[in-house]
């Protein structure tokens, strides 16, 4: 089942639907061969109109969509050679398995014999080897999305695309499918584009993410970038847990909230405002050597994590200990702490002048 083709590239890419803000605003995307991208970003952001362009199904009002060179923009959907899964799977519900499967081949005119040793090896391929006979709604939500997976894989795409294909699966089959995927997606070797507002799904599937804000590219970059590396305060808010400390900076461009100094290795300008963001396993509690001094004012036990909240005078954060890891269990609301962090771990962003 090799791939024909695979290197994607959106050049200016751009829908204006005419209502409000466009919906995707100028948008530069390039997707390797075999690669494996995460759309990720909150709902509206766009990433289901630039799924669409990509497929041929929404118009794009302006900018460029090539594949291995070859421009796309103008060409109609069925002569792209894409797979596409949604998230409402869109079975036919009065066809077969199999016939949902073997539709795309039918469309392409392949012979009989041929799309049926194709739907075979498509259906093992997402394990639903036997089940050729059954109607949709005979299926469960993970086995029809898989028969959606097949359906999209047998034509041999170029281009996989995936709109939040999980968003429907409880929590434990949304991490086993989530698995499968992958484990398809490499065996293949095919051009991914895999669209969630799922920051943990991003984070796991992806070889790169590309994190959306408002119709434009936030960030692009692997996973670790994207987390330990937000290039925004927007992107470390949507990736993951995040304290953000309001600072201001000295005449040296040493920050400070009241009147301690922060421990961070870039310097602001003097006088700006900026905030300082520190993941909350950064967060060092102790008797003394600290940063800033707080107090304790709740300790909540999640299961893998604790969280331990902490106020001060002009801040509030909270750090996180891993349930195993025992420096936790003496913390008790109430408690004066000692609050500091490694400074590399500390990212700073001046305010600009539009106050984003
Ligand atoms: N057919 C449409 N007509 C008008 N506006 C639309 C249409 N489809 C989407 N939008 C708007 O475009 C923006 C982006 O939507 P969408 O691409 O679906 O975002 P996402 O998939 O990230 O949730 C939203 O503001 C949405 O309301
Ligand atoms: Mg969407």
């Amino acid at each position: 089942m090799a791939p024909g083709g695979g290197h994607l590239a959106l050049a200016g890419l751009c829908k204006d639907y005419g209502v409000g803000d466009p919906a995707v605003d100028r948008l530069d995307l390039e997707i390797g061969r075999g690669e494996f991208v995460a759309l990720l970003g909150p709902s509206g952001c766009g990433k289901t109109t630039t799924l669409r362009m990509i497929a041929g199904l929404v118009e794009p009002t302006a900018g460029r969509i090539l594949l291995d060179g070859d421009d796309l923009t103008a060409k109609p959907t069925h002569r792209r050679n894409i797979g596409m899964v949604f998230q409402n799977y869109a079975l036919f519900p009065h066809m077969s398995v199999a016939d949902n499967v073997a539709f795309g081949l039918e469309m392409r005119g392949i012979a009989k014999a041929e799309a049926r040793s194709r739907v075979a090896e498509a259906l093992g391929l997402v394990r639903l080897g036997g089940l050729e006979a059954r109607r949709p709604k005979a299926l469960s939500g993970g086995q029809q999305q898989r028969v959606a997976l097949a359906r999209a894989l047998v034509i041999r795409p170029d281009l996989l695309l995936l709109d939040e294909p999980l968003s429907n699966l409880d929590a434990k089959l949304r991490e086993e499918m989530r698995g499968e995927i992958r484990e398809i997606q490499r065996r293949l070797g095919i051009t991914t584009v895999f669209v969630t507002h799922d920051q943990a799904e991003a984070l796991a599937l992806a070889d790169r993410i590309a994190v959306m804000e408002r119709g434009r590219l936030a960030q692009l970059g692997s996973p670790e970038e994207i987390y330990e590396r937000p290039a925004t305060p927007f992107v470390a808010r949507f990736v993951g847990r995040v304290n953000a400390l309001a600072a201001e900076a000295g005449a040296d461009g040493r920050l400070r909230i009241g009147g301690a100094l922060l421990s961070v290795r870039e310097p602001a300008p003097p006088g700006a405002r900026a905030t300082v963001m520190v993941r909350p396993q950064h967060i060092q509690l102790g008797s003394s050597g600290g940063t800033l001094s707080g107090h304790v004012t709740g300790v909540t036990y999640i299961g893998d994590v604790v969280q331990i909240a902490v106020a001060g005078d002009g801040f509030a954060l909270t750090a996180e200990r891993g349930t195993a890891d025992p420096s936790w269990r003496g913390l008790a609301a109430g408690q004066a702490v000692s609050v500091g962090w490694p400074p590399d771990s500390a990212r700073v962003f001046p305010e600009t002048a539009d106050g984003r």
